[in-house]
């Protein structure tokens, strides 16, 4: 059965430990482009653009809110608690079959803190509560992300090929977590 606006909206705003997940929000738009636009970041991302400016940021935000109004997809920002700093982001892609393709970037300035792991626990609570089974791929040479995705109980199922921004198809490790 499809998930209505009103269920999703009760996964608005979800308790991270020292940070905070909330929707997308305009005033988010001037931060994105020096932490998701940093190379060291978009290198792993197959969907964000390169180089990132700022007008790229206020789609992302429009379309992000669109998404969640259709219940096809949850994205938040990842904000520090008590100052609503930006950190990074995450999303919950709600594909067909009940799926949940999990998405993630921390910004460079605030990784490596335990900030993506209670994150990812938040969220991947919300695909359980879902009934989602919850999904990711992730470039084989993505030590970070292999390393955190094992750590929060994925497992390797195989490989797929993924689109990257640019047009290219490569290969990705595929993840399911285990249940
Ligand atoms: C992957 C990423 C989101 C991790 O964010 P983070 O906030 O630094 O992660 P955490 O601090 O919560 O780390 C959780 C665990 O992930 C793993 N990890 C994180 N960074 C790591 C690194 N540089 N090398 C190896 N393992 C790493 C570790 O297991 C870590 O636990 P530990 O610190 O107790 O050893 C971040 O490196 C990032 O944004 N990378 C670029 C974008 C990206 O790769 N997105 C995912 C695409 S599939």
């Amino acid at each position: 059965m499809p998930i209505t606006a009103a269920e999703l909206s009760a996964f608005g705003r979800l308790d991270a430990g020292a940070a905070l997940l909330r929707p997308w929000q305009a005033s988010d738009a001037p931060q994105l482009p020096t932490l998701v636009g940093d190379w060291r970041v978009a290198r792993w991302l197959i969907a964000v653009p390169f180089p990132y400016v700022e007008s790229d940021a206020r789609f992302w935000i429009r379309h992000s809110g669109q998404l969640r109004a259709a219940g096809d997809a949850l994205g938040w920002a990842i904000v520090r608690k008590g100052g609503d700093a930006l950190l990074g982001g995450i999303e919950l892609r709600l594909g067909a079959e009940g799926r949940a393709e999990l998405g993630y970037w921390m910004g460079l300035p605030y990784q490596r803190r335990g900030y993506m792991r209670a994150a990812v626990i938040a969220a991947l609570d919300v695909a359980t509560r879902l009934g989602r089974q919850a999904e990711a791929t992730v470039d084989p040479l993505n030590a970070a992300s292999r390393a955190l995705l094992f750590d929060a109980g994925f497992v390797l199922r195989g490989q797929r090929m993924v689109r990257t921004r640019d047009g290219r198809e490569i290969i990705h490790d595929f993840l399911e977590k285990d249940r």
